[in-house]
């Protein structure tokens, strides 16, 4: 039987499945599910520095395009990071069994001084939590992406180094062209705290329209709001690959159209070392762990593969 245990930042961790961001994580008992699932490592909701309640409902909703038979799982979210501010995920924190499994900790400030105080309080309260910074919200009202401005993103990541001067990792929004691949990755290069990057947060500012009711499918941003699910596997493993490619020192966690062990390997074999499952986990509960798990073992056992090493990073391209 496939081992699929591996590492994270020199880290033993059961096997190589979380949360997405967002996905089951927003409050203790949510978080609590999480602990206690097979799930290998988690990430809690990105967080502000107070509470919110984020945008007006329907604000999530689930969709198959093509219909029943085409079986796809989709979604579009404009939640607005409705959250319970950062005490409340450093208070989980500092309770969480780290050695059950390794906790993130999002956060995504509305400005870079809320950022520099919860990564402040975050060094202060010592915790053995990992910290992602957030830099691809796409959601709230009048603010843009500080992944899509690089000039913002350098100054950030300059900051929050010297700041924090602990590893540290990054939830990068997806790119679309080589020349921003390039710049991206050139930037994160200059910061070695940077210690790891995930790859990939939803397509921002997408529009799902309903043909019946000739209505969009949420409420808020008149209708705009960030695509997940089967949509953006092929862009989420460009993503993962391209800076695998340009980061050498850095850690890879892939993230988007996870739903089985198929796409955790795509995901694995594109050079992730965790990989997060988000809308299918929304939609089926934290009992998605061990099934993705056992779909997982199942290919590597068909293929030969004894451990994740074994295929990890090795994508295989046409001469
Ligand atoms: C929200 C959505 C995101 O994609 C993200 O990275 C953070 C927050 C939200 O709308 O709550």
């Amino acid at each position: 039987m496939a081992d699929l245990t591996t590492q994270f930042l020199e880290l033993p961790v059961k096997n190589p499945l979380m949360n997405a961001s967002g996905v089951w994580c927003s409050v203790a008992s949510q978080l609590e599910a999480l602990a206690e699932s097979a799930a290998g490592a988690m990430v809690s909701k990105s967080c502000t520095l107070h509470p919110r309640d984020g945008n007006p409902e329907p604000r999530y909703r689930v969709f198959g395009h093509g219909g029943p038979k085409e079986n796809k799982v989709c979604s579009i979210n404009s939640m607005g990071l409705p959250n319970e501010g950062f005490a409340y995920y450093l208070r989980y924190a500092q309770r969480h069994d780290h050695e059950n499994k390794p906790l993130f900790v999002s956060i995504s400030g509305l400005t870079l001084d809320d950022n520099l105080t919860m990564v402040d309080s975050l060094k202060d309260a010592v915790t053995p939590a990992i910290l992602e910074v957030n830099l691809s919200c796409p959601n709230v009202p009048g603010k843009s992406q500080i992944g899509y401005d690089f000039d913002a993103m350098d100054t950030l990541l300059a900051e929050v180094s010297s700041g924090y001067q602990r590893p540290f990792g990054v939830k990068l929004p997806p790119y679309f062209d080589m020349a921003h691949f390039d710049e991206a990755a050139e930037i994160l290069n200059r910061y070695p705290l940077v210690a790891f990057v995930t790859c990939i947060n939803s397509i921002g500012n997408a529009l799902v329209i309903d043909l019946e009711s000739e209505t969009t499918l949420i409420k808020p941003k008149d209708g705009f709001g960030g695509l997940g699910g089967d949509y953006v596997l092929p862009t989420a493993l460009a993503n993962v690959n391209a800076f695998y490619r340009r980061c050498s020192e850095k850690t890879i966690i892939g993230c988007g159209g996870v739903k089985s062990g198929t796409e955790a390997f795509l995901h694995l074999l594109a050079g992730a070392t965790l990989v997060q499952i988000g809308t299918s986990l929304y939609e089926e509960g934290p009992g998605i762990f061990p099934r993705v798990l056992d779909e997982l073992a199942a290919i590597m056992d068909d293929k030969g593969y004894k451990t994740i090493a074994d295929f990890r990073g090795k994508l295989k391209t046409i001469a």
